[in-house]
C-alpha cells in the first residue's frame, strides 16, 4: 500500500492472501454500522463483513493454487461458483464475482487460465474462510 494506493507486487502477483499474515484488528471506529460496509484488509487480499472473512484465492500454477486444475474444472469453478470446480464442494464467496465472470464466452476463460497457468507458480497456502461472528 502507498500513499496513492495499492502497487501490484510481481512477486507475488494472483498468489492469493498471503499465509500467516495476520488481519489487523477491527475497531468500532472502523465499524458504524456492524453489516453495513465491507472492510478490505489493506492489500486486498481479505474481506470481511456479512458473510464473514474471505481471503483471495492462490491462482497461480502451484500445488497450492492452481496447479492441478483442468481447464474443465476452471470453468466450472466461474460458470457454477464452486470452489476448487468440483462438485460437492462449497460456493464461492463474496466478493468473488463469480455470477458476472461467468457469462464470459469459454474462448476468454480458456484464454484466462492459459494465462493464470503461464504465470510463475508461488507456494501459498490460503486461509480458509471464516464464518460471519467467529
Ligand atoms: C476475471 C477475473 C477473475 C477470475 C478469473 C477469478 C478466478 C477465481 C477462481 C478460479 C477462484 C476459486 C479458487 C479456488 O476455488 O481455489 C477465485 C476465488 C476468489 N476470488 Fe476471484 N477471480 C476473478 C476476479 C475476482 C475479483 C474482481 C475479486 C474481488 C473483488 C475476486 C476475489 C476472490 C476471492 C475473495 C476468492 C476466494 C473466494 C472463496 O474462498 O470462497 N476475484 N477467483
Amino acid at each position: 500500500m502507498t500513499p496513492a494506493g495499492p502497487e501490484p507486487d510481481p512477486q507475488r502477483l494472483l498468489s492469493g492472501h498471503p499465509a500467516g499474515d495476520p488481519l489487523p484488528p477491527i475497531t468500532d471506529k472502523h465499524i458504524t454500522a456492524p453489516g453495513q460496509w465491507v472492510l478490505f484488509s489493506p492489500d486486498l487480499t481479505a474481506a470481511v463483513d456479512p458473510w464473514g472473512t474471505t481471503f483471495a484465492s492462490n491462482l497461480t500454477p502451484d500445488d497450492t493454487g492452481i496447479g492441478p486444475w483442468t481447464e474443465a474444472q476452471f470453468l466450472k469453478a466461474i460458470r457454477e461458483g464452486k470452489s476448487k470446480g468440483m462438485d460437492g464442494t462449497r460456493p464461492l464467496l463474496p466478493p468473488m464475482p463469480w455470477m458476472n465472470i461467468a457469462k464470459m464466452t469459454d474462448e476468454d476463460l480458456k484464454a484466462i487460465f492459459a494465462y493464470l497457468k503461464s504465470l510463475p507458480p508461488v507456494k501459498n497456502v490460503v486461509p480458509n474462510p471464516i464464518a460471519a461472528g467467529m
